[in-house]
């Protein structure tokens, strides 16, 4: 199988498993231990010379933590003479901060892109960023892979699926919509949002675009964090007249978010990938995006 060597970290094991077993090789063997103090250590307990190496980490909750803990295998990773060292990166954190929104803020994203970089990686595997202009913070080749096909694979065998207006909960989602939209052959609207940076974590909808009255409606987005966009765009929805709501998200962040998405009444299922850990739940439904990634890495080799 193309001399490959996949390596882990500890953010999302199940699906590393899942990929390991689609491209039909074990993971590598790698310690992660975490002091007292919270510093982690880690070490490559593997021959990867002259291997293709691949290691697949998401950048999710805790964040810092597993950027760090990412980095710190990268290095060691390409301590061991690899032929190529290759990162894949389910979700990409700090992907939102892709621009200067306020003087003096920093650019988060494309810190990372550098990171990524110096950390001696010679190409990247990632999924459905939030935002396109972040390849333009890397010099080394990134494979970006949209999630509409993924998605649009589990939703149209569903009943009724063939007449759902897809919608944006806001601006951005716009483009990811349209690719979905397009495969499915559905028409589309979109919620218009607004944020004040003054604010954490505040989204407001604003508006509607488009004709959801008497239908059912997919909200499609690429990611939610505390839930606020999906839960204020499902209330403007309800309001113009939709009948049920289904919500379609690459990447579930946080686990609270999930719950407040469920919680909504008018939310009849949420659909999310396995690029973060999901506990099950009622109404909650994972595809993976295992065989994405394996075809990707077989690609990338
Ligand atoms: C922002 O534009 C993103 O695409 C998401 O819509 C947003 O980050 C979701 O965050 P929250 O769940 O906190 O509303």
């Amino acid at each position: 199988m193309k001399n490959i060597k996949l390596f882990s970290g500890t953010a999302n094991l199940p699906l590393a498993q899942k990929v390991a077993q689609e491209l039909g090789v074990e993971l590598g063997k790698v310690e992660v231990i975490r002091f007292a103090d919270t510093e982690s250590r880690v070490w490559v307990n593997d021959d990867i010379k002259g291997k293709n190496v691949v290691l697949i980490q998401s950048i999710c909750p805790p964040v810092d933590q597993n950027l760090v803990e990412f980095l710190l295998l990268a290095d060691a990773l390409s301590r061991g003479k690899p032929k190529k060292l290759i990162a894949v990166v389910p979700y990409f954190g700090y992907a939102r901060q892709d621009k200067i929104f306020r003087e003096g803020e920093a650019l988060s994203s494309q810190m990372v892109a550098r990171l990524i970089e110096l950390a001696g990686f010679e190409k990247l595997i990632t999924i459905h960023l939030h935002s396109l202009n972040i390849l333009n913070f890397f010099k080394i080749p990134v494979v970006h892979l949209p999630t509409a096909s993924v998605f649009a694979q589990a939703l149209t065998s569903l009943k009724g699926a063939s007449d759902w207006i897809i919608t944006a909960p806001d601006q951005v989602a716009q483009g990811c919509v349209a690719e979905l939209a397009k495969i499915l052959k559905l028409t589309t609207a979109f919620l218009e949002k607004t944020r004040d940076y003054s604010q954490k974590d505040k989204p407001k909808t604003t508006g509607l675009v488009g004709k959801v009255k008497g239908k059912n409606v997919l909200m499609f987005d690429d990611l939610s964090s505390t839930g606020g966009t999906i839960v204020g765009g499902a209330k403007m929805l309800k309001e113009n007249g939709a009948k049920k709501i289904y919500v379609a998200l690459s990447h579930m962040v946080v686990e609270a978010a999930a719950d407040r998405i469920i919680q909504e009444k008018s939310i009849a299922k949420l659909f999310v990938t396995d690029t973060i850990p999901q506990l099950p739940k009622k109404k909650l439904k994972v595809v993976s995006v295992a065989p994405l990634i394996a075809r990707a890495i077989t690609n990338s080799v």
